[in-house]
């Protein structure tokens, strides 16, 4: 099996937690004897200040010629606090998302028991809470119409049927897959958008009688959340409250740093953590590499069909947190302080892990 992996680090802990996800997989390729190789592009600020482009012509050419892409994050905090900046560095991921035809994330919202301290949430509201969110991710506010004058701005919220459709599709199939619950969200009580947006998700769901179809306004949804997660299956949203809601959702996972994603559509898969590129941590080994190999586990899932490979992947990030390791951001007042890791020593962990367990499986064969 031969798989052409792009690696996008882009900025901030996007280097150092992509660089554990990446040994992840060489170290899948080399237990199962496939052959991955492995490619680099620049994204983001990084890309900006070599070439002047946050998405170079030579990463969308890349990106599209392998069969999965690998992403860290962008942004810098240049741009954060100059809204006067024309060129920055989230034009790169927009840009490579539609350039892709990536219109649909994943963000499974995984909680480990393990972490059920980690959370500002109370743990018997969060247990056995287990939500993919679908989120809409070429349409919304993020690609209308963008205007801006010295005393007027606008951003088109636009909605075409047929992005509705695809994504409803691919939500309503994989709620079937699961408890066959689907939750659409949209502010239908106050946008046009998400009025076309409810309309054609009820006719979808029309074709999935199977599947316990509800509605919910953005800010009901954000508050039920928290209430009470585990009403929750498969969440379908849109780009804008996707990407609201799926960094509220986090906080049931204990950590941002926790959130693996998968973006698919037309052609090659895109994974990334949800995390952003929290430079004011960048280059000191603190982040949490989890996401990332998270999110390389997605795409041996849903790229290259390895779920036996996916799962051992997610049964070592359990036998890691169950032993007591931990990343600071996931600590708790519980946590044993010589078992709180840097980046590279949890991504070590895993790795380790990973080979533990791919040999007891062996001795279990020959025995
Ligand atoms: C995300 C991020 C991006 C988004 C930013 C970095 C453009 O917040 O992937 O959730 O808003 O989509
Ligand atoms: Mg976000």
């Amino acid at each position: 099996m031969k798989k052409k992996i792009l690696v996008i680090p882009g900025d901030g802990i996007g280097q150092e937690v992509t660089s554990c996800a990446k040994a992840v997989l060489e170290q899948i390729a080399a237990e199962k004897g496939y052959t991955f190789t492995f490619d680099e592009a620049l994204m983001g600020h990084a890309a900006i200040e070599a070439t002047g482009d946050p998405l170079p012509a030579a990463t969308l050419d890349k990106a599209k010629a392998s069969d999965a892409i690998l992403f860290g994050a962008v942004g810098h905090a240049k741009y954060d606090n100059d809204p006067t900046l024309k060129v920055r560095p989230e034009n790169g991921l927009l840009a490579i998302r539609k350039g892709l035809g990536l219109y649909a994330n994943l963000r499974p919202i995984v909680l480990f028991e393990e972490l059920l301290d980690a959370s500002s949430i109370k743990a018997d509201v969060l247990k056995g809470t287990d939500i993919l969110f679908f989120r809409e991710l070429t349409g919304d506010a993020y690609f209308g119409e963008k205007i801006r004058t010295a005393d007027y701005s606008s951003d088109l919220m636009i909605y075409h049927r047929f992005e509705v459709e695809r994504i409803a599709v691919k939500a309503f199939e994989a709620a079937r897959s699961r408890r066959k619950k689907l939750c659409s969200v949209d502010k239908a009580n106050v946008l046009e958008s998400s009025r076309l947006w409810r309309n054609v998700v009820q006719e979808v769901a029309a074709h999935y009688p199977d599947v316990e179809t509800t509605h919910l306004f953005a800010d009901t949804a954000a508050m039920q959340l928290i209430k009470n997660p585990r009403q929750f299956d498969v969440i379908l949203t849109t780009n804008i409250f996707g990407d609201l809601l799926t960094d509220e959702a986090s906080q049931i996972a204990g950590s941002m740093g926790m959130l693996a994603s998968a973006s698919v559509g037309d052609g090659a898969g895109f994974y990334e953590p949800v995390h952003g590129s929290a430079y004011d941590i960048a280059g000191q080994n603190k982040a949490n590499p989890l996401a990332a190999i998270l999110s390389a586990a997605l795409m041996l899932d849903i790229s290259f069909g390895m779920k036996a490979e996916a799962n051992h992947i997610l049964q070592a990030v359990k036998q890691v947190l169950k032993d007591g390791w931990r990343t600071g951001d996931i600590a708790s007042a519980a946590t044993d302080k010589s078992r709180i890791l840097g980046t590279k020593e949890m991504g070590e962990q895993v790795l380790q892990m990973i080979r533990a367990s791919a040999v007891s499986k062996q001795e279990q064969l020959q025995n």
